[in-house]
């Protein structure tokens, strides 16, 4: 087996999430072993291939997909027993090494963080999941993370009000360093929220980990499409996960990224 070729996979149990999310279950050997931040490229028969995080890693493994587009859409249209190809797992993930840890999530960026949690659970001493969202149906995962973590580790944040607390998740940031002072913070979610929690734990001086998204096309350092400017590394080999101090070399972090073609685009 090599993580370089197709290999197909039964979906073994679907999770509906919400709406528009769902978790997808298969198996797979070399997926088992991943290390939490990694991701798999999906290839969906007839639509498309894109890279997915492993939000479960371990017997069974898993994917925890947003419905955005045609890829995503005709993932949540399968049923158990269908088949899709995997590649990988690719990429560098996060370090498990923290003794305390902060996770700060937002959005679909949970599945990312998921797998990292578990870990971080069975390792550290403390791990607190700092998770936001727009409203209570946007909190994909929390009610399995609850149950897996402790109620008294995971801080849930809306935007609307409609589960926890009001506002952004980072509004939240410095009073959960200040309360826990974790030595590593790990976040995933829109750029725009990642780069805030980076410059902040950059400026009080914690250690911080960021998993960053862009179009990819082989997933394994061969194209050149998810290269981050200006420090040249690729996300899909390099990455996805970074440490503060690269972002600090990547001029694009939280400012810009490529679109399909190539061309530069602003975020937000
Ligand atoms: C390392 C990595 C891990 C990811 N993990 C997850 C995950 O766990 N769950 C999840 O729901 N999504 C995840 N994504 C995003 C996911 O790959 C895109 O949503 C998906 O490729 C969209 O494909 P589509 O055909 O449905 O949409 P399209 O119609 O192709 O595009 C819809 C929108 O999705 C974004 N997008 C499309 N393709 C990509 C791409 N190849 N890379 C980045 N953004 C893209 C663009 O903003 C675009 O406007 C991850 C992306 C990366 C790079
Ligand atoms: S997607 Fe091809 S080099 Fe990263």
């Amino acid at each position: 087996m090599r993580i370089g070729a197709h290999r197909a996979v039964e979906v073994a149990e679907i999770v509906k999430r919400s709406e528009k999310v769902a978790t997808l279950f298969f198996r797979d050997e070399l997926s088992s072993e991943a290390v939490p931040g990694q991701f798999v490229m999906v290839w969906v028969p007839g639509v498309d291939e894109i890279p997915l995080s492993l939000s479960h890693i371990g017997e069974l493994c898993g994917v925890t997909v947003k419905a955005v587009g045609d890829a995503t859409s005709a993932l949540l249209q399968l049923k158990r027993g269908s088949l899709l190809g995997i590649k990988g797992p690719f990429g560098r993930g996060f370090s498990t090494s923290a003794k305390s840890a902060l996770l700060v999530a937002g959005g679909v960026g949970i599945a990312c963080l998921a797998p990292l949690a578990r870990a971080l659970k069975r390792s550290s001493e403390k791990v607190v999941l700092l998770y936001g969202a727009k409203t209570a149906q946007d909190l994909v995962l929390a009610d399995e993370l609850v149950e897996e973590l402790g109620r008294s580790c995971v801080e849930l944040v809306t935007e609307d009000g409609s589960a926890g607390r009001r506002g952004l998740v980072t509004d939240f940031l410095s009073q959960a360093l200040d309360e826990h002072k974790p030595d590593a913070v790990y976040t995933c979610g829109p750029e725009e929220m990642m780069y805030k929690v980076v410059c902040t734990c950059l400026e009080r001086g914690v250690w911080v980990e960021a998993s960053l998204e862009r179009w990819m096309k082989c997933g394994m350092g061969i194209c050149g499409h998810c290269v981050l400017d200006n420090a040249g590394l690729l996300v899909c080999r390099d990455g996805p996960v970074f440490s503060g101090q690269q972002l600090l070399s990547i001029t694009d972090f939280g400012k810009a990224c490529r679109g399909p073609s190539g061309e530069k685009k602003s975020l937000g």
